[in-house]
Order: C-alpha cells, then structure tokens, then sequence
C-alpha cells in the first residue's frame, strides 16, 4: 500500500516548480485577486470559522508577519521552542491563499487544524467570510501609512515571483493610487475596517505605533486576548518580535519559500522595517501628487495616520 507523501511547505513550492509564476490578477466583487484565489472563490466565502478562531487582517505589506509572531507568543506564553514549530504560515493559515499543487491552500491547511486558529487574510472588510462577524471571531487589524506601505509593497513585487511584475517605481505609484494592485484599493481596505471596527469588536492597530513603543502595543494586544503574563516574559516577546530577531528567524522571514516564488536575493522580505523610508523613494512631486489625491480619497475619515514618528 502506498502512504501519501507529506511534503514540508517548501519542498511543496519546489515540486510545484514552473507552475508558480507572476499570477494574473482577476477581479472578486471588484477587487483585483491572484487568478487561483478567484477561481476558488466560492469555498473561500463560504469558509465558517469557529468562534473561537482569531482573524489578523491588513493589506498587504502592513506588518502582517509581525503582528503574527506577537500573537503566536503570547497565545504560548512566550515559549520561542513552540513558536519555531512550523513555518508562519503553516502556525498560522492564510485564509484565502491558493497556488497550483501541491502547494496547500489555506483552506487545506484549515481543514487539518482543530480550532482555535489563528488565521491570516489580506481580504478587505466586504469580502471577508460572513461567518467571521456572524461567530463573533476576535478580529485584530494592522494599518501601515499609505507611502511607506506602498514601498514597502513595490520591494515585495519586485522579489515574489507569483505577483504581477511591479514595472518602474514611477509607474507603481498610480497602480497603487488607482487600487489596481493584487487585494485593492489600500484607502477602501484601511477605511472598510475602521468604519466596523466598533461594531466587529476589532483591534485596530498602526504600524507606526508598534514601532514607536512595541511593548506599549504588545501589551495591548495581549489584553484583547484576554492574557495577562509577566513582565519579563513580555519583555522577551518584544525582544524576539524586534526587526533584528525576525530577520534572523527562519520560521518568520520567509526563507521558507523558496526561489521560483520569493526571492529575497532581488529584496529580502525583511527588508528595512521602518517608518518613512518613503522619504527615501518619492520625489518631491512624487509626493505632491501623492498627497493631493490622498486628501481626496481619504476625505472624511478620521484614521490618525502618521508618516515619520
Ligand atoms: P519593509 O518592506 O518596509 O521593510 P507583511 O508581514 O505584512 O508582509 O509586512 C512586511 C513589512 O513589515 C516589511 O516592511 C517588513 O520588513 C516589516 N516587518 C516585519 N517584521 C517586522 C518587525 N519585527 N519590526 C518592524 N517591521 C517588521
């Protein structure tokens, strides 16, 4: 009798090997998704959490994988040994993530994973599962400012070999200001979450903030899972969530996804991890136009975004 082979999440995106390439992006209710999340786009909507599972959502490039590692380590008391278990996204599944096989889905990685879960997804607010809001799921969202985030997310395009080629800076600007890129319109993402986030119960966080005092946001997402540990196991998740720690951790910086999808030769997923380095990629009338439509995009909403702390 034959056993089925069970391949690590590596070994599944070599033996996927040419299949993995620059995805197209084909719209779902209007937001621009890889091809074979669109193509599964039923089962992904029709996915019903337990309540008991905990949802992390941004836009890409928010500080997803970040946020991730805070709350593997708290939900496990700080013990590093069992949060080097498994890769990230194997601990913590990505809802609506499909590639070719043998790659699991997120879906498939759910199926094997007895709740509570924590579960990624990068879906705005609109396309999330009915029964996220429905089962009352604790929902925990990280917003990034738009310049960096788009920088940010330009690097991420030029190295992950299954999105669509970023093409020059000058041109990405408008592809991210007109929500052309793979998940959407940034500005809808970050105000779809905010306007629900009293009514959802979500926790909605700033990038710029975990930067500026990670133990003060640590702390706080902590108290949102109900958890309270002491402060010397705090201090060592913030020492082992620093951008220092996270580089060098093979389970989180994701050198567990091999060439032909990232390679971090062309940029390393952990690439810089601060605020404002867009100061170091927009021109001056890069940033003008930016601003001017970002005004307009953003009018009436009150997210308290900052650009340089
Ligand atoms: P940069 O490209 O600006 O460096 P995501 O996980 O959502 O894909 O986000 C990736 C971004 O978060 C990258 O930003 C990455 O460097 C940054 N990042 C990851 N871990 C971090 C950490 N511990 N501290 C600060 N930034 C981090």
């Amino acid at each position: 009798m034959s056993e089925k082979k069970v391949l690590s999440y590596s070994d599944s995106i070599l033996e996927a090997g040419g299949s993995m390439s620059r995805f197209p992006l084909i719209p779902v209710q209007g937001v621009p998704l890889m091809n074979h999340i669109a193509d599964n786009w039923d089962s992904i909507s029709a996915f019903e959490p337990h309540p008991s599972d905990l949802l992390i959502a941004t836009y890409p490039k928010a500080g997803t994988t970040w946020t991730q590692e805070i709350v593997d380590l708290l939900l496990n008391d700080g013990d590093q040994e069992v949060c080097h278990r498994a890769p990230i996204v194997v601990r913590m599944p990505f809802l609506e993530i499909f590639s070719p096989p043998p790659v699991p889905s997120g879906l498939d990685l759910l199926k094997e994973m007895p709740p509570p879960r924590v579960i990624k997804t990068h879906l705005p607010f609109q396309l999330v599962p009915q029964g996220f809001w429905k089962n009352k799921c604790k929902t925990i969202y990280v917003a990034r400012n738009a310049k960096d985030n788009l920088v940010s997310y330009f690097h991420f395009d030029r190295m992950n070999q299954t999105q669509p080629e970023p093409g020059p800076w000058d041109s990405y600007i408008p592809k991210f200001m007109e929500g052309k890129l793979a998940w959407g319109s940034w500005y809808d993402h970050v105000k779809g979450y905010w306007k629900e986030r009293e009514k959802n119960n979500i926790l909605y966080l700033f990038y710029e903030d975990m930067k500026e005092n990670p133990r003060r946001e640590v702390e706080r997402i902590m108290r949102y899972l109900g958890k309270s540990l002491p402060d010397d196991v705090i201090s060592r998740i913030v020492e082992l969530t620093s951008f220092k720690a996270m580089k060098e951790n093979p389970m989180v910086n994701y050198t567990f996804i091999p060439v032909p999808v990232f390679d971090q030769s062309i940029s390393p997923f952990m690439r810089k991890g601060e605020v404002g380095d867009w100061n170091n990629h927009f021109t001056q009338e890069q940033s003008r136009v930016f601003d001017e439509d970002y005004e307009k995009q953003m009018k009436g909403s009150n997210i308290p975004f900052r650009t340089n702390i």
